[in-house]
């Protein structure tokens, strides 16, 4: 595809959530310069400890990407060396970006397929060693369904990054939906506390790690600052030990365990 036919086709998109980059110089435009840094923090977080739990690459790997959207973990999993990756999700539109990002950037057409669907009702006919599910936990009201659809992949590993409850109780919050354009089921979703998540995935015979966020940059983590969001790593026989779990949270508001910082903050 030469230059102008692919700023053509990336300019047909609304907008971009993520930055790709393209022989030529041609970028996607993406609205917020703290978007780029998210996507940087979030692989420093999540998926440098994936690889380095998988021998340091992906290589030979079947990936499986759920709520792929532009196919951005996608890529980044076939850059890693998989031999193969499912994207699902449930708008066209983002399989159109990723099918878009997978042809400009030459990607063999053997080694990728994207999908139209409904994540938890994936049949999954063929199995994969690793399951992304990146931003799609708080986005249903099916979380045992979710986690059949990880047993049905058969992964060995898989990544969940969501939205949490700040609660230290096994639970799942109630919450309506801030963008029910992105939902393919109610627009109401059940986000999961921390241990929530690891209950869930352990009755799936999964060990699991929240692991401990680092940000370098603050810049659009705001949400992984203030404990509201976390990824976990799931595995059902490689060792977890060398990951960093996350800080279990204080019993305490910060306000509570340093009243003198909130006088001082009066005075
Ligand atoms: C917040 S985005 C996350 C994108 C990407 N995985 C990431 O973490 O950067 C959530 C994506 O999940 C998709 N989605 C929401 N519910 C879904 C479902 N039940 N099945 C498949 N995709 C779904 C949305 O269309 C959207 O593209």
């Amino acid at each position: 595809m030469d230059t102008h036919e692919l700023e053509r086709r990336i300019a047909s998109f609304e907008g971009w959530q993520y930055g790709f980059e393209f022989t030529g110089g041609v970028r996607t435009p993406v609205f917020s310069r703290a978007m780029l840094n998210r996507q940087r923090e979030r692989r420093r977080y999540f998926f440098e400890p994936l690889l380095e739990l998988s021998g340091g690459s992906l290589a030979g790997r079947k990936v499986l990407d759920l709520g792929c959207n532009a196919g951005f973990w996608s890529l980044e999993a076939i850059d890693a060396g998989a031999a193969f990756v499912l994207g699902v999700d449930a708008q066209q539109r983002c399989l159109d970006q990723a099918t878009l990002v997978f042809e400009a950037k030459e990607i063999e057409p053997a080694r990728y397929r994207f999908e139209l669907g409904n994540a938890l009702d994936l049949a999954c006919t063929d199995s994969f060693d690793v399951v992304l599910c990146l931003g799609l936990m708080n986005f249903v009201n099916r979380p045992f369904q979710l986690f059949e659809a990880f047993a049905r992949a058969g992964a060995e590993l898989v990544v969940i990054d969501t939205e949490v409850s700040r609660a230290r109780l096994s639970l799942f919050e109630l919450a309506r939906a801030y963008n029910p354009h992105e939902l393919a089921e109610r627009p109401f979703t059940l986000v999961p506390s921390r241990s929530a998540v690891a209950e869930l995935a352990a009755e799936f015979d999964f060990d699991t790690v929240a692991l401990r966020p680092h940000i370098a940059e603050q810049a659009g983590m705001s949400d992984y600052r203030r404990e509201r969001r976390l990824a976990f790593i799931c595995s059902k026989s490689v060792p977890l030990d060398g990951l960093e779990q996350a800080r279990t949270r204080p019993r305490l508001p910060w306000w509570l365990r340093d009243p003198g910082a909130v006088l001082s903050a009066w005075r």
